[in-house]
């Protein structure tokens, strides 16, 4: 796809195509998906976390002193998992950043209007100094973007800036990401595909069916 969204990072790589393709498939039971997702989290938190500040600090190996970088410690790193489908990044988030805060934010569909249902947050928060917290919500699916937005707004209502704020989703649609960047363009959105529209119950087409019972076993 074109990609004319300067904060829209696509990431495509043969184990992210490979991952989605067991995903995406109908025959894959739960745990063929469940591993393949936890793969491909680790390759988009990965790319996401490129955004942290880093510090100088000296060091001394065996054999020398010398300044190197590191992550900043002085920042407030929160995942933001989007209930449930979006719990299956956080096992390789707090692998990757255990310093970090986990907040739930649980919605669901309403299957007629396609709006989010809030049924859990645990997002309020007090926010000291607004720019040293980098903000990770995940979800897999962008369908409409309402929940994702729903997400966003809460963080950004914080003062938290849009530049601290990354979604971090598996499959796309286009409908999804313009939602997305009319209200924020500045936040950054990495995703692993962009898929060709939504379908009249708001699925993604071809997407992977429901995430959540695809990974839970639901189905
Ligand atoms: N949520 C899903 O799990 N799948 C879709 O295709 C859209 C939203």
């Amino acid at each position: 796809m074109e990609n004319n969204y300067p904060n829209l990072k696509i990431i495509e790589n043969p184990i992210v195509n490979q991952s989605l393709c067991t995903m995406r498939n109908k025959n894959t039971d739960t745990e063929g998906v469940r591993l393949a997702a936890r793969k491909l989290t680790r390759i988009l938190l990965y790319e996401a976390t490129k955004n942290l500040p880093q510090k100088d600090i000296e060091i001394e190996t065996p054999i020398a002193k010398f300044v190197t970088k590191t992550l900043n410690p002085d920042i407030n790193i929160i995942i933001s998992p989007i209930l449930r489908a979006g719990l299956i990044f956080t096992d390789e988030a707090v692998d990757i950043l255990p310093q970090a805060t986990i907040r739930h934010i649980g919605m669901y569909r309403d299957e007629k209007t396609l709006k989010p249902v809030w049924y859990y947050n645990k997002v309020p928060m007090p926010v000291d100094i607004p720019g040293n917290y980098y903000v990770y919500i995940t979800d897999p699916m962008l369908a409409t973007g309402n929940s994702l937005l729903e997400a966003i707004r809460l963080y950004s209502q914080k003062g938290i800036p849009e530049k601290n704020i990354c979604c971090v989703c598996m499959i796309s649609s286009p409908q999804g990401i313009e939602a997305i960047f009319k209200e924020f363009p500045n936040i950054t959105l990495i995703v692993a595909a962009v898929d060709l529209k939504l379908n009249e119950h708001g699925y993604i087409v071809p997407g992977m069916g429901d995430a959540g019972d695809r990974i839970y076993n639901t189905l």
